[in-house]
């Protein structure tokens, strides 16, 4: 496998901490060791989270495409569009920013808060549309980009969650060699690494990654989707898209492709009373938070696999957490009392 050739544009402060979880593992019956990868705190650029280990491999291009204005898509309280909002604040591009209004929400202050109140300050040109939610390329995002080459700007296109991007799993794919890493450090491997699946690419890298260490299928996706097929299949193309590029040397098996739809429901971005119960573990255990749309599902799913002994007793767990926490402050009504 060979990294050594993609460019990376430094967006985070380098590798992130392991955590061992002792009060959580407890909680679960303490048979599993439950430790989680830090990803949430890895960079000083408006509270960090994955999106940003895509976007260290992804500006090099942008840069050299001699681009003004990075054009970027996701829900309302989108992690991923308040990151590429830093990072175009923090490169000196403009950024444009289609929010597409992907979850029912209750609270009144919901598009003014957390993630979307962060993009604003941070001088993101952000446009709300009605759109509901899907992961593809959408038209309004095309049409984004077309706008700002009318107004004489030089757009450089990031779909939503910057998956669907040629360099957007080679962050991932070496997230597996940093986990390798800090495991001989350690002294001992993980069996199982619990990862949030939603538009695909987070997952795909670590899948090349971990494929290049023979565990690839070690890697649990939670879908928080709601539409996994299309996550499903988005994924697998990413798989070989990245496989090609880093130079694998082989075709990763669909048994390789691990993910589990248990946990989405009802909706993306729409919790379910397990998936606040999880959250509120989470935090009354660890102090980790976690939030409606992923992470809190990847936490119940992680909860739920080890209760019902699929991660079987004696078991080490990963539990990679991607970030997201700002989108808490946008469901106030959900968790007035804790
Ligand atoms: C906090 C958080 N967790 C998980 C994910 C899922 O990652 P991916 O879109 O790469 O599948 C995202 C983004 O979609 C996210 O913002």
């Amino acid at each position: 496998m060979k990294l050594e050739k993609f460019e990376r544009y430094p967006l985070t402060f380098g590798e992130t901490p392991i955590e061992h979880l002792p009060r959580l593992s407890e909680a679960l019956g303490g048979q599993v060791e439950i430790y989680a990868k830090r990803e949430d705190c890895n960079s000083g650029l408006a509270m960090g989270g994955n999106k940003l280990r895509k976007l260290e491999y992804i500006i090099p291009d942008a840069i050299a495409s001699g681009a003004d204005t990075l054009v970027s898509i996701g829900g309302v309280q989108s992690n991923h569009t308040r990151m590429v909002a830093a990072t175009a604040a923090k490169i000196g591009m403009k950024c444009r920013l289609v929010q597409e209004s992907w979850v029912p929400h209750e609270d009144a202050v919901y598009d003014r808060v957390g993630n979307i109140l962060m993009t604003r300050l941070m001088g993101a040109d952000s446009r709300i549309v009605d759109d509901g939610f899907d992961i593809g390329i959408r038209s309004s995002y095309e049409k984004a980009i077309e706008d700002v080459k009318a107004e004489g700007g030089k757009p450089y296109g990031i779909p939503a969650g910057g998956s669907v991007n040629k360099y957007g799993a080679i962050g991932y794919v070496a997230f597996a060699e940093e986990v390798k890493k800090q495991e001989e450090e350690l002294g001992f491997k993980f069996d199982y690494i619990v990862v949030c699946v939603v538009t695909g690419s987070t997952q795909a890298g670590m899948i090349v990654g971990f494929a290049d260490q023979g565990r690839a299928d070690r890697v649990i996706g939670i879908d928080a989707s709601g539409t996994v097929e299309q996550t499903r299949s988005q994924v697998r193309q990413i798989v070989d898209n990245a496989a090609e590029l880093v130079e694998l040397g082989r075709k990763v098996t669909d048994e390789e492709i691990v993910i589990n739809p248990d946990y989405a429901y009802p909706a993306y971005g729409v919790p379910s009373h397990e998936t606040n119960e999880a959250i509120r573990l989470a935090a009354k255990t660890e102090a980790m938070m976690t939030d409606p749309v992923y992470e809190g599902k990847s936490m119940q799913g992680m909860i739920d696999l080890i209760k019902k002994g699929d991660i079987p007793a004696g078991s080490k767990v990963l539990y990679v957490h991607l970030g997201g926490a700002p989108a808490l402050n946008g469901y106030s009504y959900t968790y007035r009392n804790g």
